[in-house]
This record gives structure tokens, sequence and C-alpha cells, in this order.
């Protein structure tokens, strides 16, 4: 599309107007080609999150995100797969592809990076030693045969459109639409070509999705949009109030993920959510009594070891995942007075946790030491923080946990569910 025909589209959507389904197409297919610049896809980018996508613009864009690049299809394999919308020490990929995949379901995952305060799954891979994400579709489909389990990026070939507006909307505070949301992941998930996609929808302050009923108006779309490709989706509605697991940053959450499937530290809250969308992928490729697979996977070390081989296949150092502790200093935060443990503002601590990776590297971040809901005294630690800038960021940190009086009301984890 030249520039004079994209400067009168922005202006259309600019002004509450729905672009046509070849409009789309030909948008994705110059901000690929380059000769539509970043100028025009930014100013498209906020009149979308201005005025919103109507469900067919959202089903067009989607389509020229899928055809920006090439798609895989399986055979006989049947790749499952999975998608959060976004959340802070939300490490549920990690572990459920492995887990998934030892439990005899393949897993062909194709991930993001970190987008505005929440982490990215092909970050928190690549922080450690030596793994790629960037995999050649021939070499993606050859480690989903070998391994059982796969996670790689958008790429030159898959889902470029994809890549380029992600990168785009995280760099331009573009990201907080439900449309522009919907059509970046689904796009991936049709391009892996899995045959069933579960979903897991973040709710809450620590979310792109505030309240539980926009929540639920993403996981109704983005199942529907799925069904549009003729694949069947389940989606969980999950808790994103505060951070999910207990470590912030993208090695210390692949070292959480790597001590949950070893089985020495299991946060309750990520826990949950692990069991939950593990289960339903299980179910929907067909598996009965998904819980007790998934008991025995964790219990018998299959699933431990098959994110080790994972890593493995991807290039990981041998001894890296022995190898990975957290980055030093080290700076504990503890309370200034006794209390429960209120509200912990995820966004404030996924922000924080970028900041020290941007200066300390993966294995900087911030592990949370008291849940919400927990009573603390005066002076007990309620985070550390690691890696160049750790002290400087304490006050930060510390402000982010709310201590009251009064504990907080329990709230379910898993809000709602809907599938299509
Ligand atoms: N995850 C994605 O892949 N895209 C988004 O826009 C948000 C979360």
């Amino acid at each position: 599309m030249d520039e004079p025909r994209m400067r009168r589209a922005i202006a259309r959507k600019r002004d509450g107007a729905a672009l046509a389904a070849d409009e789309w197409t030909e948008i994705v297919a110059g901000f690929v080609a380059g000769t539509v610049g970043e100028a025009q896809m930014a100013a498209l980018a906020m009149a979308c999150v201005w005025r919103g996508l109507a469900f067919e613009e959202t089903l067009a864009l989607t389509r020229a995100l899928v055809a920006s690049g090439e798609t895989l299809e399986w055979a006989a394999l049947d790749p499952v797969d999975k998608h959060s919308t976004g959340g802070v020490a939300d490490g549920v990929s990690a572990i459920v592809v492995p887990l998934v995949a030892a439990c005899g379901i393949p897993v062909a995952k194709l991930s993001g990076r970190a987008l505005g305060h929440t982490g990215g799954t092909l970050d928190k891979l690549e922080a450690l030693p030596g793994v790629r994400t960037d995999l050649a579709p021939s070499a993606f489909r050859a480690q989903v045969e070998r391994v059982g389990c796969a996670i790689a990026a958008q790429s030159e070939r898959l889902v470029p459109g994809d890549k380029k507006l992600y990168a785009l909307r995280d760099r331009t505070a573009t990201v907080p639409d439900a449309g522009l949301i919907a059509a970046s992941i689904v796009s991936k998930k049709i391009a892996g070509g899995a045959v069933a996609i579960v979903y897991d929808v973040k709710a809450g302050r620590g979310a792109f999705m505030h309240g539980a009923s926009e929540a639920i108006e993403l996981a109704r779309l983005l199942t529907a949009l799925t069904r549009a490709f003729g694949r069947p989706s389940r989606a969980l509605v999950t808790d994103m109030d505060e951070p999910l697991g207990s470590r912030i940053g993208t090695g210390l959450e692949l070292l959480e993920a790597r001590d949950f499937l070893r089985g020495t530290h299991r946060a309750a809250r990520l826990e949950v959510v692990c069991r939950a969308v593990a289960g339903a992928l299980l179910r929907s490729a067909g598996v009965e009594s998904p819980e007790e697979r998934i008991e025995r996977a964790l219990a018998s070390g299959a699933a431990y070891e098959r994110f080790e081989r994972m890593l493995a296949a991807q290039g990981a150092r041998p001894g890296a995942l022995d190898a990975l502790v957290p980055a030093t200093p080290a700076q504990r935060i503890v309370a200034e007075r006794a209390g429960f443990v209120r509200e912990i503002d995820a966004v404030a601590l996924g922000e924080c946790a970028r900041e020290l990776t941007a200066r300390g590297g993966g294995a900087a971040g911030i592990a949370v030491m008291t849940p919400a809901g927990s009573v603390v005294r005066t002076g007990d630690e309620l985070a550390i923080s690691y890696g160049p800038g750790a002290a400087s960021l304490a006050p930060r940190i510390r402000d982010a946990f709310n201590l009251n009086e009064a504990p907080a009301a329990a709230r379910p984890l898993v809000v709602a569910e809907c599938s299509a």
C-alpha cells in the first residue's frame, strides 16, 4: 500500500471506520516488505487501540498475519499448543510444554518475547546459555518429532508480520487492544499448525485486560477466531492481580520452571494454573484422566527429563541448567511494619525486573518471598532483588507490597472457561 492510501486508511480508522479485509492484507504485506513504514504502522496501531477492531477486521488482520509466512502441517503427529495473553511471573509455558509432552501428547509452540511489563517465553528460554528459539520450520518440525516438544519464535518464515508488529507494539504502547492481541496470538497458533489450542487469558491488575468481563470477552474472541480457522480451542480466564509464580525475570523464571519440574519448589498459584492448563491441553487431545497422567509425569521425573531434552535440542550447553543461579549482588527487601500482604503490584514488579535484567542480564530479577495473603512481622523478607542496581530499586519493590491490617478476600484462580 502506498503512503497516501495508507494515510487515508489511518485517518479512517482514527475516525472510527472499519478497514476492509483486502486493506488489512495489503497493509500487513506492505509492512513486512518495508513499503509501509514504522511511523504509519504505529499510527494505525494507536488508532486501533483507541477505536477497537470489529470481529471481521480482527479476522482479516489474523489472516493477513498468517499469510505473511509459512503454515506448518504435521500429518499424523497432531500437536497441541497453548498461549498466554501475558502476565508477570507467568512461567506456565516453560513448565506445561514439556509436562504435556511427557504425558504423550506432542506440543509445537510458537511464542513471543516480553511485551510491556509482561515476560516473554522466548527471552526466558534464551536466558540459558546456548539456547536458540529462531528455529527454521524444518528444525522445529524435526524437534517435535524427536523430542515431543519445541518452543520457537516467529521468524522471517513463520508469521513475520506478527514478529514485526509485536515488536512495534511493545515500543509504542499499543499492546492493550483485544483485537490486536487476539490477531497476534491466533496468527501464531494457526501458522504453528496445532490441532487444538488452549488459551490462558489473564485478568487483573498485572494483565492487559484488567477486569474479568474484559478478559472473558477476549477469551470469547480468541476461541471464536480460532474456530473461524476450523480449529477447536478452549480458554481459561485466570487471575493476574498479582505475580503468578515467585520469580520475576527471564532466567529466574526459567530457574523456577526447573525447580517446579524437579519438585523442589512449587509456588502454589503457579501450580494451580499449570495443572489447569496442562489438563485442558490433554483433554483437548482426548486423554482420559489427565490429572493422573500429570501427576505421574511430575512424580516420575519424566516431565523434568523432557524439559532438559527440549532445552538441549535447542542448544543448551551441558550443565547450564544446573548452573543457573541468581545474579549478584542480592538485596533483601524487608517489611517495615507488620500486617497482611494484601496486594502485590505485579506491573511495578514486572517493570523493575525488566530494568534489572536490562542492566544485569538473564539471571537478574526479583524473588517474591511472601505471596499475597501472607502475614508478615516487621523485618520479614518480602522480596530479594538480584543483579546490578538491586539496591537502588529496593524502595520501588517495597512499595509494590501493600501491607494492611485486614487480609484480602480469597479469589478463585481460574475465573471462567469457554470453548468453541
Ligand atoms: N501475546 C502475544 O503473542 N501477542 C500479544 O499481543 C499479547 C500476548
